[in-house]
């Protein structure tokens, strides 16, 4: 059934990629994006992709009469909310806006969807809650344990949400804790276009690969990993993307709050990653070793069954096809969304 989607943070990374899933099948989309981390370029170019436009609302989650706006000008049956900050490093130094936005913004949210009677949410969590554990592969039974404040906001806001759905029974939530996303959308078209300097560790590779950057920093070789360098389940940004579309086929099975891990279930280092990365660009990646980042943990790799026992669901893109699809974005646009550098 096609269904009307406001998506926050529409212009993201995996926001962009998620609107061109939803519209490429029926459904209708309104982005709702601050600009904060990304740009309306990234709009302009899923509209193209998917053949026709989408209503777009340059808004703060935490305007409450924006958002008010927004939700009376449409009928809306779902919300996919990725509008946050999202970088772990970043946190550590400025946790207070961290928590302002991540928190601030989903609360706003919810009680904006109360008012307008939306029930149905699928909600952007991430697989740094489960912090630092001995345990690799995490499953959504293991405790969470948040080494950073980024991560502290997506455990408060799934447990937020749980205390919502008690509240409100008539919700259906779905937080889908997605592990590492990286790539791009195979046309080239959209990508990750961070504003500054990135933070993660793909497209700063990417910008080190088209000269915007001197070496990558390669935070800490002494880790308990194969290589010393930290392990992560990366995955294609187009599979979290149909995660979140099959996700909203199934948000009516069940009231309540459902947490899902969207990963792969193997692990990359960080030199591994540049290899394949490296060989996508045909040359070498240039990097410096580092002392290790404050609220790193050495590996984080999701046990991927609980949903596809549920819905069926895996991915199917390896990461010699995100590395690829990565460098193709790069590639096309050196200097992302922007004519100039933003570096
Ligand atoms: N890393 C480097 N150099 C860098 C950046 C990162 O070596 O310049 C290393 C990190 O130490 C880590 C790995 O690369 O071992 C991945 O780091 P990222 O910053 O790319 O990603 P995180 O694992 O910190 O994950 C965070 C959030 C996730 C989110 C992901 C992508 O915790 O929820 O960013 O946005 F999915």
């Amino acid at each position: 059934m096609p269904q009307t989607v406001l998506v926050t943070g529409g212009a993201g990374f995996i926001g962009s990629h998620t609107c061109v899933e939803l519209l490429k099948h029926g459904h209708e989309v309104i982005v709702v994006d601050n600009f904060s981390n990304s740009s309306p370029g990234a709009v302009e170019a899923v509209q193209k992709l998917a053949g026709r436009p989408l209503p777009l609302h340059e808004a703060d989650l935490r305007d409450r009469a924006a958002l008010d706006a927004i939700f009376a000008e449409h009928e809306i049956d779902a919300v996919i909310h990725f509008a946050a900050k999202k970088a772990v490093g970043e946190s550590m130094k400025i946790p207070l806006e961290y928590f302002d936005t991540n928190i601030g913004g989903t609360i706003a949210l919810l009680r904006a969807m109360n008012d307008h009677g939306v029930r149905r949410l699928v909600f952007s969590s991430s697989c740094s809650v489960y912090g630092e554990t001995p345990k690799v592969p995490l499953n959504e039974d293991d405790p969470a344990a948040p080494t950073n404040p980024y991560a502290r906001t997506k455990h408060i806001c799934e447990q937020l949400l749980g205390d919502a759905c008690a509240r409100y029974p008539e919700l259906s939530v779905i937080a889908l804790r997605y592990f590492n996303p990286i790539g791009a959308h195979p046309s080239g078209e959209i990508g990750e276009d961070p504003n500054g300097v990135p933070n993660n560790v793909l497209p700063y590779m990417a910008q080190v690969a088209v000269g915007r950057l001197a070496e990558l920093p390669v935070f800490g070789d002494d880790y308990p990993t194969p290589d010393g360098t930290g392990v992560r389940d990366y995955i294609h940004v187009v599979d979290v993307a149909d995660g979140h579309r099959v996700a909203l086929d199934h948000l009516d099975d069940e009231r309540g709050l459902r947490v899902f891990n969207l990963g792969t279930g193997s692990g990359a280092s960080v030199l591994e990653l540049m290899a394949e990365f490296a060989s996508a660009v045909g040359a070498p990646i240039p990097y410096r070793v580092e002392a290790r980042r404050p609220g790193d943990v050495p590996a984080l790799i999701a046990d991927a069954g609980r949903v596809e026992r549920a819905w069926g669901w895996r991915t199917t893109r390896d990461l010699a096809a995100m590395c690829a699809d990565a460098w193709h974005f790069q590639r096309l646009h050196p200097t992302g969304y922007s004519a100039s550098p933003t570096v």
